[in-house]
């Protein structure tokens, strides 16, 4: 124990002490961690979406396994069993008066969802989307000349022939996933995410989000995003859609005070999931749509509400694609048009923050690599994963960002990483053994 202790005080001293040298020799740091995440804590969402330290070295679940799929939701999410640290993170959020206190609407099946008599939707205090209300800043368009591509409802069978086009075309899509299809669909949910495309949340079963309660709210939101944590090595969603568009001020408070979701809706609505309906669309109407919005300006960028729900609907944007290249728009992943990475805890290439060998992330300040790096000449901070291979060495099978991003079985290698002191106990005395090795 005492030797811990001075092994762990001595962590902590040349942690501090030998910032600016580990900073010059970032690659030391990935080597010394090969598979621990960066992990910022300001945010509330990383301390419910992290390893404890008892845990940490924790396999997730197979993916698929039996094991897996009953740790999650069968269904709609039961109020009563949702994680503690959630409630709390809920009510700390509403005594903290960041969430506002407006009334639940009434759910009327599939019809819009209504406020009682009095509440005006359109009003800032309320602002429902689906009654055309947009609060200032939410995302409902690309900037100028971009087609962002996403699809909602996945994952699903149509989803694999999206996948292996979007492949071939070297295209890349935000998936906004329904938590039960990625329950009942393992196998399609680890292809789509392996191929490189980004995940995002879409409610666990899909439920008018206006029409939820706080709790039930965050049982959509939550559980979805633990499943997606959970089976993607440890990635935390940035991006949710709303089902139906339908969400007002109160539910994208519990969204983004509890769990950083930042909201995204769209401009243009092909309607595709009514290719199957009878008297739904057909695909000659969403191939005039899209020639429409294609040919038409370029500002605001499109973002168009499209869906994997049927083999119709992934055909309708494989007939648009050559069009959406030909008439010039820069097409991409709908999270890497709008934002640098689809997740909270990954960097711009999409790939896990690696660790970095530190006490305390903050104090080490690493996490921007552009604006804290630039004044140190070949400082390239943990967040660079291109040039991580080259750095590792065979000493370190899992070492670099590329390899914990690039693996088949990434969902093995993750880690959260805790920045608390009482966690460097157990998980940074190695590496700064072997920096004081290196000084
Ligand atoms: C998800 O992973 C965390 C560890 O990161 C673990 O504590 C939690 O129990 C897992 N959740 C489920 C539902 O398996
Ligand atoms: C990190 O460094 C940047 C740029 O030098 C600075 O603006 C920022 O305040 C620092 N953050 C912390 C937590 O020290
Ligand atoms: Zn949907």
């Amino acid at each position: 124990m005492k030797s811990t202790f001075v092994l762990l005080a001595a962590s902590l001293v040349s942690a501090r002490l030998t910032h600016q040298h580990l900073r010059d020799h970032s690659e030391i740091a990935k080597r010394a961690l090969p598979d621990r995440w960066f992990q910022d804590d300001a945010h509330p969402v990383h301390q419910l979406f992290k390893r404890a330290p008892s845990t940490d070295g924790v396999k997730y679940a197979e993916v698929g396994s039996s094991t897996w799929s009953a740790a999650f939701p069968e269904g709609t999410p039961d109020v009563e069993k949702l994680p503690a640290a959630w409630v709390k993170a809920l009510d700390d959020a509403v005594a903290a008066g960041k969430i506002p206190n407006i009334p639940v609407a009434k759910d009327n099946g599939f019809d819009n969802p209504t406020y009682p008599q009095g509440v005006d939707p359109v009003s800032p205090e309320v602002c429902s989307a689906t009654y055309k209300c947009r609060v200032p800043g939410d995302v409902w368009d690309g900037p100028d000349g971009t087609f962002s591509t996403s699809f909602d409802d996945g994952p699903l069978p149509p989803s694999t022939k999206l996948n292996s086009f979007l492949k071939a075309n070297n295209e890349r899509a935000t998936h906004f996933m329904i938590g039960v299809n990625i329950r009942a669909n393992p196998k399609i949910f680890t292809e789509t995410f392996e191929m490189g495309n980004d995940i995002a949340v879409h409610t666990y079963t899909h439920p008018h989000m206006t029409a939820q309660s706080n709790k039930q709210i965050l049982g959509q939101l939550g559980w979805t995003m633990e499943i997606i944590h959970n089976s993607t090595g440890g990635r935390i969603p940035r991006y949710w859609r709303p089902p139906f568009g339908d969400y007002d001020v109160r539910v994208r408070a519990v969204a983004r005070e509890v769990f950083g979701l930042e909201v995204v809706i769209w401009n243009q609505d092909t309607d595709d999931w009514t290719l199957t309906e009878k008297d739904g669309t057909t695909p000659e109407k969403i191939s005039a749509s899209m020639n429409q919005w294609l040919t038409g300006p370029k500002s605001p960028g499109l973002i168009v509400l499209e869906h994997e729900l049927s083999d119709q609907s992934v055909q309708a944007f494989m007939d648009a694609y050559p069009a959406i290249k030909k008439n010039g728009w820069k097409i991409g992943s709908l999270a890497k048009i709008i934002g640098d990475s689809a997740y909270q805890n990954t960097d711009p290439s999409g790939n896990v923050r690696p660790g970095i060998v530190a006490a305390n992330v903050n104090a080490l300040n690493t996490t921007s690599s552009s604006s804290s790096s630039s004044s140190q000449s070949g400082s390239t901070t943990s967040t660079t994963p291109s040039s991580s291979s080259s750095s590792s060495t065979s000493t370190s099978p899992s070492a670099s960002a590329t390899n914990v991003a690039a693996s088949s079985n990434s969902n093995k290698n993750g880690g959260l990483q805790d920045a608390s002191v009482s966690f460097a106990l157990s998980l940074l005395a190695p590496p700064c053994a072997l920096l004081l090795s290196l000084l």
